[in-house]
This record gives structure tokens, C-alpha cells and sequence, in this order.
């Protein structure tokens, strides 16, 4: 019986750690693994993949979606978790009236990492911070 209960408790002590462990709560979140080197360079080709034909070759807005060099999106104003955040879930309309983003998929945090690393160095060559 203590052996059990010893049992039980070990085993729901170790599955607490699981799910506190950093790693495991940031992939649970969407977000790049600790240490991550986010590539401008790789995030470029990413963005004009999957981004371009809503934001704009040259991130200023098309038909389908608002300029990222718009001051809305300044760090300041939209945090780098904002983009992890379009990305997996989404976004309503609120900014603009260019309607909803969708969810991506097929997309990987570190993925999302290069791309806030490409419009973060876009921005700022505007002066947009
Ligand atoms: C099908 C069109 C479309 C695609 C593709 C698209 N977006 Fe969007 N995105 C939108 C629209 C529309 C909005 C504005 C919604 C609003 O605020 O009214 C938006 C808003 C955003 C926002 C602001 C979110 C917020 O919190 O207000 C971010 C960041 C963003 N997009 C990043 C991206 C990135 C990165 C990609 C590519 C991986 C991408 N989008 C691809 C249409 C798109």
C-alpha cells in the first residue's frame, strides 16, 4: 500500500516537472525553442512564400491585408509574441477592414522567429521602432 502511494505520488510529481519544464511550456505555446538563432536572411524567403500576397512583397499592404511597416506594428505597439500568435491562431479584423487573417499551418515556430527577424530589420530601415 505505501509502495502505491509512493508510486502515485512519484508519478504525479514527474508529470508535474513535464509540464513546467521550459522547453515543453514554450512548444505548448508556439514559440521558438530556447537559444534560437532567428535568420533575417531565412525569414525573407519565408515571408515572400507565405506572407507576400496579404502584407506585400515590400511589407506594404495589399489587397488582402495592411502594410507590417505601418507604426501599428512597431515593437512597441505589436510585440514579436503578435506574430507567433497571427500565425498559429489567426487574427479578426479589429486594425484595418481588409477582413480576417487565416491560421497557417505547416509553419514552425523557429519559422515565425526568422520572419519577425525579417520585418523587425524592414522596420527599422524605416524607422519604424
Ligand atoms: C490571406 C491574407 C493574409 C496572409 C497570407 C497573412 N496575413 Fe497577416 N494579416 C492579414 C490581415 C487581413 C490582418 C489584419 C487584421 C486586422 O487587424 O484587421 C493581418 C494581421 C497580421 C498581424 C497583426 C496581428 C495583430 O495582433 O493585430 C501580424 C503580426 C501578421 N498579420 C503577420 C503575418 C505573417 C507573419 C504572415 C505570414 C507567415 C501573415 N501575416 C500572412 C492577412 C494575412
Amino acid at each position: 500500500m505505501v509502495k502505491l502511494v509512493i508510486l502515485l505520488l512519484s508519478a504525479t510529481l514527474l508529470s508535474a516537472c513535464d509540464q513546467l519544464d521550459p522547453e515543453k511550456v514554450r512548444a505548448r505555446n508556439f514559440l521558438p525553442t530556447i537559444g534560437y538563432q532567428a535568420s533575417a536572411v531565412d525569414g525573407e524567403a519565408r515571408y515572400q512564400a507565405l506572407c507576400a500576397r496579404c502584407h506585400g512583397s515590400g511589407l506594404g499592404g495589399g489587397t488582402e491585408g495592411p502594410p507590417l511597416l505601418d507604426r501599428t506594428y512597431a515593437p512597441s505597439h505589436h510585440a514579436d509574441l503578435a506574430f507567433y500568435h497571427a500565425v498559429k491562431n489567426g487574427v479578426r479584423q479589429h486594425h484595418w477592414k481588409y477582413g480576417d487573417m487565416p491560421m497557417l499551418t505547416g509553419i514552425t515556430p523557429e519559422q515565425v522567429g526568422d520572419i519577425v527577424a525579417f520585418v523587425r530589420r524592414e522596420q527599422q530601415q524605416v524607422g519604424v521602432r
